[in-house]
């Protein structure tokens, strides 16, 4: 069942021990950006920081370095730090180390400064960071999980990954620079987009303008349509994987998951993978042959997301959203409720086909017909500015009031 949900799930123990004590499982093991998770230890509130130390234990319990019933003792009196201390597990100023990064400590590294740690998820940590070798030039680093950082298969899709970041060139995926080992450390560098994810921007603002999205959309097509050219299948399209700066530029970031098109296999032995949420049909039944058309229902499931706020299906459980990607039709009610227009709404309607041979068919014709609505929205703008009557009339065609 784990596998079929994500490889992105933090295994095991974590889960455990959180569930446990009563606490939200996904406030440790949900793979959104640090910031989004409310909190280090500035966290700011209470809640923030008790979140920050259930994230921090549950991740030394992964890494076995806490045992679970250390950890569950440490959760139940309120001052964690002191009862890994008073076990002899760590000193103060470790246990704050811990805090700071998500329980790992800031690896040292010889070409790179590693300034602040400004993501995680269930497979790395990523960092910003100064490369010495390149006068102080600001990079990204993602660094493997220490404890992935032992296990083969791990370490092969973490180099799998950096390496097609660094061949692909396109200014829509985020650039891979460098990757490389450095004593138990396996990390890479990348540009470092000053920006945000737009699970954050989500997280922030409930949702987004139709056309800002549909101008993201836009851009992550061309990022598809870049990877298509290499024969190569993202699988894990979803705001918490591109990434907007402040001109509106955006990029697709995360290849973890990447596999060449109609391979099954990848670097997750063939189960599904992706996140339940905005996965295509063929892939939630754990189909082999995956195709471009995948990640267009993905980006179709997104867009969903970003114009109206909320996920396409919900569910009580992983099982549950898998069987709604697979058997319901989507609802356009929440589609109308948000005035959105026509186009928008059967843009998402033919990305999110069931049948991958009604969706669009390859990215190129998706950017095309964005294109297109975008060009006819400016003309129309530019008509309204010259004329006030036509706003009206147009208005009233599209349904207001
Ligand atoms: N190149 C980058 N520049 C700035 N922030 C990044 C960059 N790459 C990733 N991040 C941040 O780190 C988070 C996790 O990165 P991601 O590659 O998605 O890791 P994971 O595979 O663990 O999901 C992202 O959501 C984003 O907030
Ligand atoms: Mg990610």
């Amino acid at each position: 069942m784990r596998a079929l949900v994500s490889c992105r799930a933090v295994p095991g123990a974590v889960g455990e021990v959180v569930a446990t004590t009563g606490l939200e499982q996904n406030m440790v093991n949900d793979s959104h950006s640090r910031r989004s998770q409310g909190g280090g230890p500035g966290g700011g509130n209470d809640a923030g920081r008790a979140a920050a130390a259930v994230r921090v234990l549950a991740a030394l319990v992964h890494r076995g370095v806490v045992p679970p019933d250390v950890a569950r003792e440490a959760l139940a009196s309120g001052d964690p730090g002191d009862v890994l201390i008073a076990h002899g597990l760590c000193d103060a100023a470790r246990w704050q180390e811990w805090l700071e990064h998500g329980g790992v400590e800031r690896p040292k590294l010889t070409r790179y400064e590693l300034v602040e740690q400004i993501g995680q998820g269930g497979q790395a940590t990523v960092w910003r960071a100064k490369d010495r070798k390149e006068d102080g030039r600001e990079v990204a680093l993602k660094i493997l999980r220490p404890e992935l950082a032992k296990q083969a298969a791990a370490v092969q899709a973490f180099v799998h990954e950096a390496k097609t970041l660094i061949e692909l060139d396109c200014e829509h995926v985020v650039k891979g620079l460098r990757v490389a080992r450095e004593g138990e450390t396996i990390f890479f560098a990348m540009q470092r987009i000053d920006g945000e994810c737009l699970q954050d921007a989500l997280d922030r603002d409930g949702r987004l303008d139709e056309e800002a999205a549909l101008r993201l959309v836009r851009q992550v097509a061309l990022a598809l349509d870049h990877l298509r050219g290499k024969g190569l299948v993202h699988r894990d399209v979803k705001p918490g994987n591109v990434m907007v700066d402040a001109t509106g530029h955006a990029w697709l970031i995360d290849l973890g998951f990447a596999a060449s098109a109609g391979e099954g296999g990848g670097n997750d032995g063939g189960t599904t993978a992706g996140t339940v949420h905005y996965i295509a049909p063929e892939q939630a039944r754990g189909k082999a042959d995956l195709d471009v058309r995948a990640d267009i229902y993905a980006l179709g499931a997104t867009l969903y997301h970003l114009v109206t706020g909320s996920l396409p299906f919900a569910g009580a459980d992983n099982q549950e959203v898998l069987a709604k990607q697979v058997l319901e039709s989507l609802s356009g009610e929440r589609i109308r409720e948000m005035d959105l227009s026509q186009q928008t709404h059967w843009f998402i309607e033919k990305m999110m086909a069931k049948e991958k041979e009604i969706r669009f068919q390859d990215p190129a014709e998706l950017v095309a017909e964005i294109d297109r609505f975008l060009a006819q929205r400016e003309r129309e703008a530019e008509d309204e500015g010259a004329d006030p009557r036509a706003r009206m009339r147009r208005r009233r065609r599209r349904g207001f009031r």
